[in-house]
This record gives C-alpha cells, structure tokens and sequence, in this order.
C-alpha cells in the first residue's frame, strides 16, 4: 500500500477576503502535495476557514448581515479563489461544518474525560483580533501580537491543564528536531514553554457565535480549541460511521501543519498539549513561514495594505504567482512583494529562460524534422551531450533535496540551472548552421542536438510540475506528451524520450509581459480597494455576487495586454445590492492624517450620527474643500483601523484615470443628509 502523506494550510478567518498573504502558505502546500503526489504518496491536502470567534461575529453584525450568512459568503470567496488558482485540496473544511463541530465536541468531551478540564473564574485581558488571551497585561493593555488595545473579560471559564504539559512538551521538542521548523522558532517556543505554562481558558460565555460545550451550552468553545481540531474533524475525528474512522485512522497523524511565523504558539504549544490530553498522537512537522510583506509591512487585511491573486492571475496566469512566491522567497523569511519584482521574475526566468528553451527546441524540430523527435545518433555524439546528461542528474538531485528541504528557491535554481546549460549548449552547437550544410554528418549532430535539447525539456518539464502545472501540462502536450499528471520518479531517468514522438502545436507559454503590465496591476489594486482603500472589506461585506471573479481564463495561458479588470459575469440580485447601505452624509470635520500622504480624517454627519471616516483623498481634495460638502458613505461597513484611527465607511467615489483619482460622488439637486441611495 502506498504510503500516505498528509498536509493541512491554517484555516483563514472569514472576517476579509483572501489575499496573496493566504495564496502564498495555500500555493506552498499545492506544490508540496503535488510532488509527494508524483512520488506516489496517497496525500490528503487539507485547506479551509475558520468561522466562528468574537471577530468573525462583529464583522457580520458591522455588515449587518447574520453571522452564518457573512461566513457563507467569505469562505465561498476563499474556495472560489483556490478554484481559480487550480489548488488540488482534498477537502475544504469549514468550522461552521456540521460534522466538524461535531468532532469539536468530543475532542472537548475527551479532554474532560480524561481530567484536564476544569471550571474557573476568568478575569483578564483578551485581544479579539488575535483571539488571545493575553495574562501578563493589565486593563485596556495592548496585544502583545498586534498591539490593539486588549479587552478585560471576567467570566467563569472551563480551563484546559496546560500547565501540565511542561515536561511533557519539552520532551517532544528534544527529542523531535524536525517537529517545529525552522530552527529559529522552535529556540522561540523552547524558552516560551521553559518560562513556565499557565492553565488556559477554553470556552467564552459572553457570546453565542461558536460550538457549544457538550452539557454546557451556555459557553461556546474557545475558538483556537475549535480551529485547531480541524485538522483531526476533517480526516473524520469524532464521526460514528466506519469510512470516517478509517479515514482517520490512515492519515492521523500529520506530516505538515503548514502555518505563517504569528500563530506558532497555537500549533506549537497548544496543538500538541491538547493532543497529548486527548491521547492522539502529535504531528510530524509544523514549519512556519515568514510574512509576506508589501509597502514595508506585513500584508494584512487590518492594515489594507494587500494584493489580490486575481490580479495576477487575470495579467500573467496562477503558473506565474506561484512561481514567484516559491522562487523570489527564502522560504522561511519575511519576504517583499512588488509587482516590479513580479514582472521582472516572470519576464527573465519563464518567457525567456524556460519558454525560449522550450520554443527553440521545439520549432526546431517542427522545421528541421518535420516535427518528429529525431533519434541520437550515436557516431555523432560529443562531450557536450553528456554533459547535459550529467547535468540534469545533478539538477534532478539537487531539486529534490532542496524541495523535501522546503528550500524552494534553491531547488528552482538548481531546475534553471538546467535550462540555462542547455540554453547555452543550443547556442553553442548552432543547430541552424547544422541544418544549412547539410551534409550527413551535420545532419547527424544536428539530430544529436535536438534531442538532447528535447530530452532535457522533457525532464526539466516533468520537474517543475509541481511548481508550475498548467504551464508545464501545456509544455509536455507540446513535446508530443500526455497525462503528466502520471509522471513519476522514474521518469526523469535520461534518455526515456522516444525518437519519433510527434511534437505538437509550438506556441508560447509565458508570453513576454510588456511594460505596462506593472501599471496595469497596479490600477487594478487600486480601483479594488476604492480610494479610500476599503473595498477589500466591503467586498466581503456586500454579497457573494460582489465577489463574483472575471470568468474563468486559462492560467497561464492570457495574454497580458487583452485583460480587463471587469467582473463580467458577477451580476448580484437586487436583495444583494440591498444590503449594501449607501447614505448622504455632510463632512463636518476633515483633517490631513500625520505622515499619510493620501489620507484624510473626516467626520461625517449620516442624520442618525456622526461619523469618522479615514478616507484616501488628500491627494486629490483639501480639508477646507470638503468642508460642508455633501458625499455618499457606506454606511455599513465593518469598522477597520488605519493608521491607527477607526474608520467607520467609506466614501464613495469614481476612480478616474491610470492613476485611478478620486472624484467624490455627489448630487446636482440637494439632498438632505441621511437619505438613503436605492
Ligand atoms: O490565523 N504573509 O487565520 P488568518 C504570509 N484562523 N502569510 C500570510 C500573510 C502574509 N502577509 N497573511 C496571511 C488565522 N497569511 C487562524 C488560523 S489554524 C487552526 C487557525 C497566511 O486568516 C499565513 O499562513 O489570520 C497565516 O498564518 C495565515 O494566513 C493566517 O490567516
Ligand atoms: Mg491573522
């Protein structure tokens, strides 16, 4: 029976809609599971949305909508996203499940049974963002982790015995070197556990939205407890039927809990001791990435600062953001993300450096052979030809071990360093010079030459098709190839490319991008998140329909220069566009916000209150400007912090130019303050 292999990525909080942050740790986990796949694993990859919490509720509540049917929305947005994306996940899991909050339950019920659960009074600092709860501070305090103001909760509390778990833990990290990755973390939560554990709080009774205690209804589960469990619901944990346990019982425990550096303490301290109270056993690795990081900071949707996969997807295909992200960063570091950086990756290493390799090859022997993979003619063979042997032995190798290493730029440098040998080896031996003399020896090394350049493709091809699989499932029909999907180990062994295989239709994978591409992208961000930079929540905040996708283009087959930004066929019903809740209000109060060039601080009369609103404008308008002015608010949009000030809405305005200027939207009748936009 073939071995199994099972890799989950965190389950994403539904309170935004996905970014390239939660692209990138999903991406990484595809191309792992793809490969182990490929090595002939039976691998379950595991992704979802964590649904339930204090904030995922006061999202839906600032939306205006129940909280089942904002987490109905958001999770359809992430799963539609990883659809697009061509992520090959074996179940989409969501804490709203009824199976999963079933497996909550006797994951809870199991570590009171077995005696580490205890009632007890809670008072304390509580951080809502992070869902943390945060001992050491005192009222009013800031999280440690994001530095929002911590909210003091007193309630009676069921209490997990983490503190019984010291020892225990310790041990495990000692004696397991590969259990936390890297090596920097697992010394951070060595000295974390060393400082001593506190007993943790696993239930909140003080709002409704989460699994209930068994027996105890009137608390919900701690929400860390309930989203870390799902790694165990998902396979069946907690399921009566037979095929659920089995299923269980197969892929239990974990090779890879994939997860970004900010939760280590959850996966690494948490996960294990509540595994160890249940008596299950503990993953095999749990290895944290850096942050992805744009504009200086980390990419989150609380700073507004993001990047959307579909604009990439829509300019140059899913092939080349996932190449990107896997070549451009140490894995395991912080890395920046540019669309400069974007451009240029996908320009030099895919359309010249692996497309120019695969479309000279090819169209060589389309002309010179008549498009059948000419046999090596063995009289005709030179060093050189053995030396691309050799180094697609070498590169094969270095490949694998770097990516079993999770060092996937280096294991991508070690595919190109391929590619460029036999880009330079074509070069060299001029096969077109070949072809001009003629004479039968010529034409034996040239012959010679194609295929060893085919060969190579073959197996360079069949390499990256974890990392890149549409373009390379396109590139392997186009050697004349089928089901790549199949390929195997074996398979990169030399010289397995039968002469006479029929090439087909040579057209251009990576078209070159031009320079407006970078442009492009960028207008695209920016008429996405509005000019006052929040369209990334009130997508999530409108309706299912507002998040509706281009129609679906071929990754990695568009062409850059013929996309528009359009949501064509993302037409919303009527009831949809109602509960988005357009308002006139007065600006009663504007003001420059302190090192924000774009932003101003406004207060807005809406009739029923006044408003703040932070909205990115001051490049366009003045303080005095607005003064008076009568604008259109969303009025319903979840509140979110910019430079640290509440926004509470956002003004709506056209988005004018490449530049995308604001033009504030306004009427040529008088309106009174307060009325409502149908
Ligand atoms: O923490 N760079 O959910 P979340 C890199 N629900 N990775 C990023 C990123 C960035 N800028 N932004 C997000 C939660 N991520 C919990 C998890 S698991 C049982 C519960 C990725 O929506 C990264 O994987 O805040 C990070 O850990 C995850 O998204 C956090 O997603
Ligand atoms: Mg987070």
């Amino acid at each position: 029976m073939a071995e199994k292999f099972y890799i989950t990525t965190p389950i994403y909080y539904v309170n935004a809609r996905p970014h390239i942050g939660h692209a990138y740790t999903t991406i990484v986990c595809d191309a792992i599971a793809r490969r182990q796949r490929m090595l002939g694993k039976d691998t379950f990859f595991l992704t979802g949305t964590d649904e339930h919490g204090v904030h995922v509720e006061r999202a839906a509540i600032a939306a205006g909508v129940p909280a089942q049917q904002w987490a109905d929305e958001v999770s359809a947005a992430f799963r539609r996203l990883w659809d697009r994306l061509g992520l090959t996940y074996d179940k989409f899991i969501r804490t709203t499940d009824e199976e999963h909050k079933r497996g909550v339950q006797e994951m809870f019920r199991r570590l009171r049974d077995r005696g580490f659960i205890y009632k007890g009074q809670y008072t304390g600092q509580y951080c809502v963002f992070d869902e943390l709860y945060v001992d050491s501070a005192g009222p009013g305090a800031p999280c440690p982790e994001c530095g929002r103001p911590t909210e003091t909760v007193s309630e009676e509390n069921y209490y997990f015995k983490l503190s019984a778990f010291e020892d225990q833990l310790l041990r495990h990290y000692q004696q397991n070197p590969q259990f936390i990755r890297p090596e920097s973390r697992r010394n951070e939560v060595m000295s974390f556990v060393r400082s001593g554990l506190r007993d943790l709080s696993i239930s909140r009774s003080t709002f409704k939205w989460g699994v209930p205690v068994p027996d105890d209804p009137g608390h919900v589960i701690y929400v860390w407890l309930d989203a870390l469990s799902n790694y165990c619901t998902a396979l069946g944990f907690g399921s009566p039927h037979k095929a659920d346990q089995e299923r269980f019982a197969k892929y239990w425990p974990a090779d890879v809990h994939m997860i970004g550096k900010e939760i280590v303490r959850f996966h690494c301290v948490y996960w294990p001791a509540f595994l160890m109270a249940a008596g299950l056993e503990l993953p095999g690795s749990i290895i944290a990435h850096g942050w992805l990081l744009f504009e200086q900071s980390k990419m989150s949707k609380s700073r507004g600062n993001i990047v959307r996969a579909e604009t990439i997807v829509d300019t140059l295909g899913a092939d080349a953001l996932r190449y990107f992200l896997l070549r451009e960063i140490v894995f395991g570091q912080d890395g920046s993300f540019s669309f400069d950086a974007l451009v240029q990756r996908y320009n030099s290493d895919l359309a010249n450096d692996l497309g120019n390799l695969a479309s000279r090859t090819l169209t060589m022997i389309g002309r010179y052979f008549s498009g059948g993979v000419p046999a090596a003619a063995s009289q005709a063979r030179t060093e050189a030809d053995d030396n691309i042997a050799a180094t697609a032995r070498h590169a094969i190798g270095e490949f694998n071990r770097w990516f079993a290493d999770f060092q996937f730029s280096r294991a991508l440098e070690a595919a190109w360093s391929l590619v460029s040998a036999v880009n330079r080896y074509i070069v060299e031996n001029q096969p077109w010079v070949l072809d001009e003399k003629g004479d039968e020896a010529s034409r034996a090394r040239l012959a010679t030459v194609l295929y060893t350049s085919a060969e190579a493709l073959r197996i360079v091809t069949a390499l990256l098709h974890p990392v890149l699989p549409e373009a390379t499932r396109r590139m392997w029909a186009q050697i004349g190839l089928n089901d790549i999907q199949r390929v195997g180990p074996q398979d990169l062994a030399w010289g397995q490319l039968q002469p006479g295989t029929q090439t087909g239709k040579v057209e251009p994978v990576f078209p070159r991008a031009d320079k407006s591409a970078v442009e492009r992208m960028q207008t695209m961000e920016e008429q996405g998140r509005g000019s006052s930079q929040e369209k990334s929540l009130a997508t999530a905040a409108g309706s299912s329909g507002a998040t509706a996708q281009p129609s679906a283009s071929q990754p990695g087959n568009t062409t850059p220069s013929n996309k528009s930004t359009a949501a064509t066929d993302g037409k919303i019903s009527i009831d949809d566009f109602a509960k988005v809740e357009l308002r006139v209000g007065q600006v009663k109060v504007a003001e420059k916000v302190q090192n924000a060039d774009k932003l101003l601080r406004l207060e807005v009369d809406i009739g029923t209150e006044v408003r703040q609103v932070v909205a990115g404008i001051a490049e366009a308008y003045t303080p005095e400007s607005l003064l008076g002015r009568k604008v259109v608010i969303v009025a319903n949009l979840a509140p979110r912090k910019l430079r640290g000030l509440e926004s509470n809405g956002m003004i709506v305005a056209a988005s004018v130019g490449e530049q995308g200027r604001p033009v504030l939207c306004g009427f040529l009748e008088d309106v009174p303050v307060g009325a409502r936009l149908k």
